[in-house]
Formats: structure tokens, C-alpha cells, sequence
């Protein structure tokens, strides 16, 4: 059985066709598609974007959703194996896993890593707890990657470029007043090399580069599609001919779970908000970023209000996207 929890598990030529699918369903978004079909959504985070594409994009394919947030509405959950349950949590997620594999034929889940321990949170074990236990396919709504914000992110791209291959793409850190997770960083990075892209990483120092296993998944797959990946602390060289520039805050994985110290190093790093000065270094780059976005911080708003801007037509493209994975984990093609 497969499930969505990271593009690389996924083939190029198999994430092309989930691409294709998209673009269809975009052409016709009401169909039967999913009639007597059910989705459950937990999320352990808040949501604007996913939580609405996803009940949407189901209820226009005649399937339902069920939205679950544990913890609020629903209980508490513990995902370590052999826990001994004496806490907040009522259910394991062994249970909750196959009690909604006996009522819904997908499972969804979003879990932000817990910000103390890296060494910890790399492994995603959360949503693997999730997906070991169920017996219907688990789709990934975000964790330490956001696979479906990846695909959003190429839908749009290849609907303003056609063939993304060689096309340069900087990754930014922008600035933002606390850290944020490196999800959305590590999925641009792995799709875009995936896509053949010249990737470039810009971040400030070294201390923000991503995790390893990352940074050799995308090498990797620059090797085998063809582009390229580099690292750069200089925001002149980074956008300097760039065709793309994808923006996003993420903190230092060195500090992790130590955001005061983490903090003495940002502070110094304002001026990575993306401008249109910054933009006008470009070669006419389109310029995205996943959302939510505070403006004049992250991005300014002669930039987010710009022709060249796409983050709102990659937020729709969530819709197609996950109407996509959903039928297409379910082997639904019309
Ligand atoms: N980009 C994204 O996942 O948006 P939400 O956090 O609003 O779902």
C-alpha cells in the first residue's frame, strides 16, 4: 500500500502523473470522483490553506472529509511505542489508526515537529507511527516536509515556465522574528532538484543550512535529473539570474529548541526580507512563497502585491494537488 509522506518516495515519473491529474481536475473540479469515499484529517497544528483544500477538494470529487484536531475536539494522542500512558494522552495512535482505517478510506495527518530536539524530530516518526498502523493509505499535511506544498509549488511553476529543467531557483531564508520549521524549506529543495532546477540555498550562515539527510537527497537528485545544488551566503551572487526565488523562514537546526540563542544570530539578518531591490538582481524571476506570509517582514508588500508574485495561484493549485493524491492513492482516474 502507498502512502504521501514524502516526494521521495515518490519517482519523478510518478509524481508527472499526479501533476497531469492535477491539471485535469483543475479543468474539472466537480466530478464524482470520490463518491462514497471518506477522508479523516487530524491536525495537530493550525491551518488555513490544507485544512480548506482538503475538505473542499473532497467534497467537489462527491467524497467527504471529517476534520479531527486531538487534543480540542478530539482526544489527546500519544505516538511512542511502549509508552507508558500516565499523561495528557487518552489514545494511542495504534488505535486511532485502525479505528479510522475501519471507517475512512485515507488518513491525513499534520504534526509539527516539537521544536526541543532535532535529533528527535528528524526521524518523523510521528506520521510513520501513523501510516505503521493504518491499513488505508496516510497522506502527509505537513511535518519536517510538506510533500503536497511541493507539488503545488511545481503545478505552478510548469503552468508560468512550461519546462522548469536548468532553470535557476533560489531558495531564501527570509527574516521572521522567531524560528520556524524547515518543512516547506526542505520540500522546495527536494522538488526542485527532483524537477531538475539549479537549486541554490541562500541562507545567511552556514548555521542554516538544512538538515544532511536533506541536503543529500537533493544532491542526489540533482545528479540524477540533471540539475544542479549549491549553497550561498551572498545575496548578490543567490538571486543574480535567478528565474525563481522561493522564500522561507526556518531556524537554525544548531539552536534547535534554543530560540533565545538562536536569536543572537538572527537578529543580525533584517535585511534577507525579500524586496524589490532584490528582486530587480533577478532575471525577471516569478517570486512564491507557501503562505501564511507576514508582509513587510518575510516580504514587502510592493513584492507580494507584484505581477511576478504566484503565491496565490501555488495556494489554489493545493486544491488540484491533493484532489490528485487523494484519488490517486485510491487508483480513482475518472
Ligand atoms: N501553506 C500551508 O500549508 O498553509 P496552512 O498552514 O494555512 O495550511
Amino acid at each position: 500500500m502507498k502512502h504521501f509522506l514524502s516526494s521521495t518516495d515518490w519517482s519523478k515519473v510518478e509524481l508527472d502523473a499526479l501533476l497531469r491529474t492535477a491539471a485535469e481536475l483543475k479543468k474539472q473540479p466537480v466530478n464524482k470522483m470520490m463518491q462514497g469515499r471518506s477522508i479523516a484529517l487530524l491536525f495537530l497544528n493550525p491551518s488555513l490553506r490544507t485544512r480548506t483544500s482538503f475538505e473542499l477538494g473532497m467534497q467537489q470529487m462527491g467524497g467527504i472529509a471529517i476534520v479531527l484536531q486531538p487534543g480540542k475536539d478530539a482526544w489527546g494522542l500519544e505516538f511512542n511505542p511502549g509508552a507508558v500512558m500516565d499523561g495528557e494522552a487518552e489514545e494511542h495512535v495504534a488505535e486511532v489508526a485502525a479505528v479510522l482505517s475501519r471507517y475512512c478510506d485515507l488518513i491525513a495527518l499534520r504534526a509539527f515537529p516539537g521544536f526541543l530536539d532535532w535529533q528527535t524530530d528528524r526521524e518523523d516518526s510521528v506520521i510513520k507511527a501513523l501510516a505503521r498502523y493504518a491499513s488505508v493509505p496516510v497522506i502527509n499535511m505537513e511535518t519536517i516536509v510538506h510533500p503536497c506544498q511541493e507539488l503545488a509549488m511545481m503545478m505552478t511553476l510548469k503552468e508560468k515556465l512550461g519546462d522548469v529543467g536548468r532553470r535557476k531557483m533560489v531558495l531564501t531564508w527570509t527574516w521572521h522574528p522567531r524560528p520556524l520549521n524547515t518543512a516547506v524549506a526542505n520540500s522546495a529543495l527536494l522538488i526542485g532538484t527532483k524537477f531538475g532546477m539549479d537549486v541554490t540555498l541562500l541562507c545567511p550562515e552556514p548555521a542554516y543550512v538544512l538538515d544532511e539527510q536533506f541536503m543529500q537527497q537533493a544532491s542526489a537528485n540533482s545528479k540524477a535529473s540533471g540539475g544542479s545544488l549549491s549553497v550561498s551566503h551572498s545575496i548578490e551572487d543567490a538571486y543574480a539570474g535567478a528565474e525563481f526565488v522561493y522564500a522561507k523562514s526556518w531556524g537554525a537546526l544548531s539552536c534547535y529548541g534554543a530560540p533565545d540563542q538562536e536569536w543572537e544570530m538572527r537578529k543580525h539578518y533584517r535585511h534577507f526580507i525579500v524586496d524589490e531591490a532584490k528582486m530587480k538582481l533577478t532575471d525577471g524571476a516569478l517570486f512564491s512563497h507557501c503562505l501564511p506570509l507576514r508582509r513587510n517582514i518575510k516580504a514587502t508588500d510592493a513584492v507580494m502585491d507584484s505581477d511576478y508574485c504566484i503565491a496565490i495561484d501555488e495556494a489554489e493549485n493545493r486544491l488540484h494537488v491533493q484532489k490528485a493524491v487523494m484519488s490517486g492513492l485510491l487508483e480513482i482516474n475518472s
